[in-house]
């Protein structure tokens, strides 16, 4: 069964033919929400809205560890995570769906980790790929059976949040072969790894990075939310294709 988690800008997914609605409770604590059970092209589907349905829940406050967990123990094999970010590649400008191929974490003070200590011995999973090969393989071959361009390959900076990064962050960021810059990509994609998840992710690219192109003055939220509006309405095509298969 396939898990999507959707970011900024995918609160719901229209082309889901809801069946129920679940509240789950995880040893960690609650999920941003209730989790959404249906079917896409006859295919079962469990949708989470990442900040909440109501989009009130910011990066540093989201419960990854009980998304997961809920998503898992709901039976989810696969999970795809769509995710807005700034670009800072040169070829990742506004509306760009890239599926990124590697992260950096420059997130801080989240629980990142179902190990708790004292309850087993410790585990250190590979994390070499922290996406897995073939859930990303699955997005870029639809992508390219329906026609909708998506960028293969990409470094995911994780920051903080919830403010945006300066410019010299994001310069900062580019030396260190960051290509894209979101809030959500970690610990998400890690939690998935220590559950043996296989997780891929597909990034809508919403503004240029801080500092960028049309951001050198600032990002103004306003365009942003126009871009998003658009490119998810490819993503939802997108996901439909994975349920065709
Ligand atoms: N920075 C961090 N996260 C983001 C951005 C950005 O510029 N755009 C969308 N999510």
């Amino acid at each position: 069964m396939l898990g999507i988690i959707g970011g900024s800008g995918l609160t719901q997914l229209a082309n889901l033919d809801v069946s129920h609605r679940e509240v789950v409770r995880t040893p960690y604590g609650e999920p941003s929400g209730p989790l959404t059970f249906g079917r896409i092209n006859g295919h079962d589907v469990v949708f989470i809205a990442r900040h909440g349905y109501g989009h009130t829940i910011p990066p540093h406050l989201v419960n990854y560890r009980a998304n997961i967990h809920a998503l898992e123990t709901s039976g989810v094999t696969q999970i795809v995570s769509v995710a807005s970010v700034g670009g800072i590649r040169g070829d990742l400008g506004p509306g760009a769906l890239v599926v990124p191929h590697q992260i950096i974490d420059y997130t801080w003070g989240r629980e990142m980790t179902f190990q708790s200590g004292g309850d087993g011995p410790v585990i250190h999973v590979d994390f070499t790929d922290p996406y897995d090969a073939e859930v990303r393989q699955l997005l870029l071959d639809v992508s390219r059976r329906i026609g909708e361009p998506v960028i293969d390959g990409a470094v995911y900076a994780t920051t903080q949040g919830p403010r945006l990064e300066t410019a010299a962050e994001i310069n900062r960021m580019e030396d260190d072969g960051a290509d894209i810059v979101g809030m959500t990509g970690m610990p998400e994609a890690g939690l998935a790894r220590e559950l043996e998840l296989p997780y891929a992710a597909l990034c809508v690219v919403a503004n240029w990075a801080a500092g960028r192109a049309d951001s050198r003055h600032g990002i103004k939220f306003e365009s942003l939310e126009a871009v998003l509006q658009e490119a998810m309405v490819r993503v939802r095509r997108i996901i439909e294709g994975i349920c065709e298969k």
